[in-house]
């Protein structure tokens, strides 16, 4: 599969892609590949995603740091080869508990509004529970309505207002499945 990271591609012509009203791409879920990180093949991938679209400076020590130590609680999704999300996580001891925690979530914004992220975090938080995980932690601004929107709609809450630099808001979610599990 020949793979590609968003506006990298210089061969927009011999896409097929439809682009609809307002930008956004037709399509259906089914066409969506949703695949688990592989090696440094996918690296760039994904670093061209978050580097495009979260706020957040991140370096490559911070991109391996996750992706090496836990490769399955990273996902990558495919249109037609084309890298149009992905969501990089960690797991470990957390006090008493045993937590996940979502560190990167990006969605391209033509494919947005589709369960793409949602079907990123679903595999994710799966694959937590599945290791034993608890609960799951994670952290966004608060003026970021759309990934507010999205984790409440997952059945992650509110749990405590950060005061950093940026003024982020810590959503700390104990997803009721997880204790369904246990
Ligand atoms: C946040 C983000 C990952 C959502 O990706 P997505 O694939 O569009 O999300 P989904 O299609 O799975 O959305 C699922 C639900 O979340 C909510 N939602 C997602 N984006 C929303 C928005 N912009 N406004 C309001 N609600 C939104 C909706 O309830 C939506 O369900 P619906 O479409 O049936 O109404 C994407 O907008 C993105 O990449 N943003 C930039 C990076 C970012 O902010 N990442 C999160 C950091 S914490």
């Amino acid at each position: 599969m020949e793979l590609e990271v968003e506006g990298n591609s210089g061969n927009e012509e011999e896409s097929d892609i439809i682009i609809g009203g307002g930008g956004k791409v037709n399509l259906s879920a089914s066409e969506i590949e949703y695949v688990s990180y592989e090696g440094e093949d996918h690296l760039p991938l994904i670093m061209g995603l978050v580097d495009q679209e979260l706020s957040e400076p991140y370096s490559i020590f911070t991109y391996r740091y996750f992706v090496y130590l836990w490769p399955q609680l990273c996902f990558l999704a495919f249109h037609r080869g084309k890298c149009v999300g992905t969501v990089v996580c960690k797991m470990g001891e957390h006090r008493n508990t045993y937590r996940g925690y979502i560190a990167m979530l990006v969605v391209i914004k033509p494919y947005r509004g589709k369960g793409i992220a949602t079907q990123l975090v679903t595999r994710s938080i799966q694959v937590m529970m599945e290791s034993g995980c608890e609960e799951v932690t994670l952290e966004a601004e608060v003026t970021n309505k759309g990934a507010l929107a999205l984790y409440g709609r997952l059945g992650f809450i509110r749990a405590k207002r950060l005061f950093r630099s940026n003024s982020w808001l810590s959503i700390e979610a104990k997803v009721t499945r997880f204790f369904r599990l246990h």
